[in-house]
C-alpha cells in the first residue's frame, strides 16, 4: 500500500482496488438532479485511467456527520470505488476530515478517533464480527426464507417497483450488510449513484470482496460508506431513494433512524424497508408475550407500530406487504 499526503488530506492507495481493470471507452450519463442539470460525459471505463484524471476539488453529495454541512472532496473525479478511495473529504464548516480506510469511506462521527470506542447494542455488535459478516451471504441470509422472506431476487423486484419514481436519482442502501442488494441496485443501472452504507467495518469488507470479482460493479457508480443510520452523512433533501433490507430490527433506535431517513430524502423520495414482524394477525394471542420475550434483543415491531413510526416521522403514502413474519413497507417524503 502506498500512502501520500496532499492538501491536508492523507490518502492511501490500496493495490487490490486496481488489479481488476479492463480497457475500452465507455459512455454513461450523470444526472445532477439537485441542480436540474443533465450532462452526458464520455469517460474511459478503465478504472486506472478514470482515476488518473486531473484531481478536482468540489462540493460532494456527502455531508459531515458532525454538523451536516456539505463536504469538499479533493481527488480524482468520478463516483466509483477507486476514485472515492483516493479522495479526501473535509467539512466546509467544522473542517473535520474524512478519508477511506480499508476500502470504505468512513463517515462516522468517530472517524479519525484514535482512542475512543463505544459499545453498541448486541444487535449492532453481532454484525461487526468477521465471522458473522463472512457467513451472512453464505447461509445466514438464506435462513430468513423460513420466516416468509421471499428471497433476494423477489425482494429486489418488489423494491424496484416502489423505486420507479426515483429512477435516475441517488439511492442509499442503508444497513447494506455485505451488499446483497447494493450490488443489484448498482448493476440495474437505474440510479445515478448508489451508496452501500453500513456501520459494520467487516460487512463493508465482505461487500468489497464480492464486488472486486465483478468488473461491472467495481467500475459502476457505487460507493462503500461506513455510517450510523441514526446519523446519515448526507445533506437534507439530497437523496431520492433509501432501501433498508432486513435492518430495522437491528437498529438501536428505529425512530431516530427513520427521522434521519426522512431528513435526507428529497420531496417525493421513497423509503423501502423490510424486517421481521414481532407477530402477525395469525399469531395466537397466547404466544405473543412469549415471542416478545424471546426476541427482546431486537427491535421487532408490529405492522401497526411500523406504520405509526413512519407516519410520526413525517412520511406519507405508507403501504406494506406481509408474508408470515416478513414485511416490506414503503413510505414517501411529502
Ligand atoms: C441483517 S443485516 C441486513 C443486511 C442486508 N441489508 C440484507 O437485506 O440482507 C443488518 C445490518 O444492519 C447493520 N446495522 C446495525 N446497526 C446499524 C446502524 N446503527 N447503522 C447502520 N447499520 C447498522 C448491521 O451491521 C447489518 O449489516
Amino acid at each position: 500500500m502506498v500512502s501520500i499526503s496532499a492538501n491536508n488530506f492523507k490518502l492511501h492507495r490500496h493495490p487490490s482496488l486496481f488489479h481488476n481493470c479492463k480497457n475500452g471507452p465507455h459512455l454513461f450519463s450523470l444526472h445532477f438532479r439537485s441542480s436540474k442539470i443533465r450532462a452526458t460525459i464520455s469517460v474511459a471505463s478503465d478504472t486506472e485511467s478514470a482515476t488518473q484524471t486531473k484531481d478536482t476539488s468540489e462540493v460532494d453529495l456527502f455531508a459531515c456527520a458532525v454538523c451536516y454541512e456539505p463536504l469538499i472532496r479533493k481527488g480524482p473525479a468520478g463516483f466509483n470505488l477507486p476514485a472515492i478511495y483516493r479522495s479526501g473529504f473535509k467539512c466546509k464548516n467544522c473542517k473535520k476530515t474524512y478519508s477511506s480506510k480499508n476500502i470504505y469511506l468512513d463517515l462516522t462521527v468517530t472517524a479519525g478517533a484514535k482512542d475512543y470506542s463505544e459499545s453498541r447494542p448486541v444487535r449492532t455488535e453481532l454484525f461487526r464480527s468477521p465471522l458473522v459478516s463472512f457467513l451472512y451471504e453464505r447461509g445466514w441470509r438464506q435462513s430468513f426464507d423460513r420466516s416468509g422472506f421471499p428471497g433476494p431476487d423477489e425482494e429486489f423486484k418488489m423494491a424496484q417497483e416502489y423505486f420507479k419514481v426515483a429512477e435516475g436519482g441517488v439511492l442509499v442502501d442503508v444497513s447494506c450488510g455485505s451488499g446483497l442488494f447494493s450490488r443489484k441496485f448498482a448493476q440495474s443501472g437505474a440510479y445515478s449513484r448508489v451508496i452501500a452504507l453500513d456501520f459494520s467495518e467487516n460487512m463493508l469488507r465482505q461487500c468489497y470482496d464480492f464486488i472486486k470479482s465483478d468488473d461491472s460493479i467495481l467500475n459502476s457508480n457505487l460507493a462503500l460508506v461506513r455510517a450510523d443510520v441514526s446519523r446519515l452523512p448526507f445533506s437534507s433533501a439530497s437523496v431520492d431513494a433509501v432501501h433498508a433490507g432486513a435492518a430495522l430490527h437491528c437498529w438501536s433506535s428505529p425512530s431516530n433512524a427513520i427521522a434521519e431517513i426522512n431528513r435526507v430524502l428529497r420531496s417525493g423520495g421513497v423509503f423501502v424497508g423490510t424486517t421481521f414482524l414481532r407477530y402477525t394477525a395469525s399469531t395466537p394471542a397466547i404466544l405473543r408475550p412469549l415471542r416478545q420475550q424471546l426476541l427482546q434483543n431486537y427491535n421487532y415491531l408490529t405492522e401497526e407500530e411500523i406504520e405509526d413510526l413512519c407516519t410520526s416521522c413525517g412520511l406519507i403514502n405508507y403501504t406494506s406487504k406481509v408474508q408470515q413474519s416478513f414485511i416490506m413497507f414503503s413510505a414517501q417524503k411529502p
